[in-house]
């Protein structure tokens, strides 16, 4: 075939491909309030950086008759965001629902293979029906093979997962072994079978959104990290979500030029603290003052909300905040704020991201539900993630730290870094009002004014053991500082362990409690 005529032919194949499913597929698509899988990569990607891999592949003959799809039902390749590369997949819901066969997993699987050995993220964009029914098992190996290739990657590249669809089956178990997972509100729903199956085998009524929509992953599951509104704003989330990322563990994050100083003192930081030290403030109000200009990426917002953790930058690089939330359930630890904070420790100590930990937590949170749950084994996952972590880590406690969770929340035991406590800040096995009822239970009885007794016994408490100084005098923390001077505190502990090396023993992998 000469050149022109080859050429004239790809140009028509391309076209092809570029149709998917057909124009009345694309039209129902937009009806949906959704992108193309194309439009979605145009959007994602720097302007003209895409480069598209094998949208000549054409599916298998699945009996049906009719024409042979360009492309199948999957866009793959890679491009640019911010200037950095990233592979990327964007399954079209046009062709065949977006279903996954044979050639659209190998598309994926080439495209991911290219993303780990050259160490730039790999992101997908999920609008699938799952498993393609008519190719049977060919479509479960291509999952499997997919499956395989999320886990060799884990903890090499970033992988960010966008649900853009219904997600069913197969295409929700893909992103659930990736980093994080985008949601949009409305749009997308993650399950594994849907409400039709679940009232024929349980019996149980529910709809596409109740059972698998964004607000249900993200707040009730926590399947999900992010909930977004809109298709464009989501992916200008993941955007957001990169720019504090590396593109693999063996490179930096990008430093950004805040123009806010490291020598910053947090004025007015002490008008958070409430009087009563029990009472409830907003971490994030903290956090806003700690980082540069306040810039703050929370992940799991809506989960687990006793729990904060996130992205920020202190002295233009990235960190992960871990913070005890005091406007959730006073902050206290519990199986699923154990699971999210343990997570989030895992991933950044695998792309090297400092964590920062911001300690002001009253204990595990006791109870039936919580024990027959298995906090004992959720708690020790952090606990684990945290002795685990060999990123530089800084601990500062706000206002008290209790109990376990006084050793959970990156203590110095476990091997954290620089460890301050504010001044006024207490430290101890549990407060003074729980204290006394178990040591002083017998002077307690014997009072002739029981409650005036419990409160010298509480005040005694409070002189003696709740505060920072026996933690400092034993080295358990580093200084008890003045709260305005936590940026400045934690700005140079943090350019300090830069030059950081540490390392586990050798060992295949250890065995985290899952
Ligand atoms: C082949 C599929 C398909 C599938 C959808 N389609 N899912 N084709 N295999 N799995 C096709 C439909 O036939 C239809 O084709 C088009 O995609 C759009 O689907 P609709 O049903 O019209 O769209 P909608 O009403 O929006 O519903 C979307 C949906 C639904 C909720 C995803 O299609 C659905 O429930 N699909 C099946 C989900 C499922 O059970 N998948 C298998 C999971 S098992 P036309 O030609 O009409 O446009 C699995 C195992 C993997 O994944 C396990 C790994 C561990």
């Amino acid at each position: 075939m000469a050149i022109e005529e080859s050429l004239a032919t790809l140009r028509e194949l391309k076209e092809r491909a570029a149709l998917g499913g057909g124009q009345n597929r694309v039209d129902a698509q937009h009806a949906r309030g959704k992108l193309t899988a194309r439009e979605r990569i145009d959007t994602l990607l720097d302007p003209a950086s895409f480069e598209e891999l094998d949208a000549l592949a054409v599916h298998l003959d699945n009996g049906e008759g009719g024409e042979r799809l360009y492309g199948d039902a999957v866009v793959t390749g890679w491009g640019r965001i911010d200037g950095r590369s990233v592979g990327v997949f964007a399954q079209d819901f046009t062709v065949f629902g977006g279903s996954l066969g044979e050639v659209v997993g190998d598309k994926i699987a080439k495209a991911m293979d290219l993303a780990t050995k050259t160490g730039i993220p790999m992101i997908g964009l999920n609008d699938s029906g799952g498993a393609r029914i008519q190719e049977g098992v060919g479509s479960l190996a291509g999952y499997g093979e997919i499956f395989r290739r999320n886990v060799r990657a884990s903890g090499v590249i970033p992988q960010l997962s966008v649900i853009l669809g219904p997600c069913a089956g197969g295409a929700v178990y893909s992103p659930a072994l990736t980093d994080f997972i985008f949601m949009v509100e409305g749009t997308s729903q993650m399950f594994l079978t849907g409400p039709d199956v679940i009232a024929s085998v349980t019996g149980e009524q529910t709809t596409f959104e109740e059972l698998g929509g964004a607000n249900s992953h993200a707040s009730k599951s926590g399947v999900s990290h992010f909930a977004v509104e809109g298709e464009q704003e989501t992916l200008e989330e993941v955007k957001r979500l990169l720019s504090f990322l590396p593109s693999n563990n063996m490179d930096d994050a990008p430093t950004v030029d805040t123009g806010d100083p490291t020598d910053r003192r947090m004025e007015d930081v002490l008008s958070i603290l409430p009087a009563e030290s029990q009472s409830p403030y907003d971490v994030r109000d903290v956090i806003e003052r700690l980082v540069d200009n306040g810039d703050f990426m929370e992940v799991h917002e809506l989960f687990a909300q006793n729990m904060v953790v996130g992205f920020a930058r202190i002295g233009g690089r990235s960190v992960g905040v871990v913070a005890n939330q005091p406007l959730y359930l006073a902050g206290v630890l519990d199986i699923d704020s154990s699971r999210k904070a343990a997570r989030f420790v895992r991933f950044c100590d695998a792309f090297n991201i400092p964590i920062v930990t911001l300690v002001d937590v009253p204990g595990f949170l006791p109870g039936v539900s919580q024990e027959y749950g298995g906090i004992i084994s959720h708690g020790a996952k952090l606990v684990y993630a945290y002795a685990e972590a060999t990123v530089p880590k800084v601990t500062i406690i706000l206002r008290k730290a209790f109990g376990g969770a006084y050793d959970a929340m990156g203590s110095k035991h476990l091997g954290a870094d620089v460890n301050y406590a504010w001044a006024g800040a207490a430290v101890a096995v549990m407060a003074g009002s729980q204290a006394v009822n178990i040591i002083n239970r017998r002077e307690l009885q014997a009072a002739d004014d029981e409650d005036a007794e419990r409160q010298r016994l509480i005040a005694d408490y409070e002189e003696e053991l709740e505060h920072p100084y026996i933690a400092a005098a034993n080295g358990y923390i580093d200084d008890v500082i003045d709260p305005r001077d936590t940026r400045i505190k934690v700005a140079k502990a943090l350019e300090m362990l830069r030059t950081k090396s540490e390392s586990m023993p050798p060992k295949k992998h250890g065995s985290i409690p899952l």
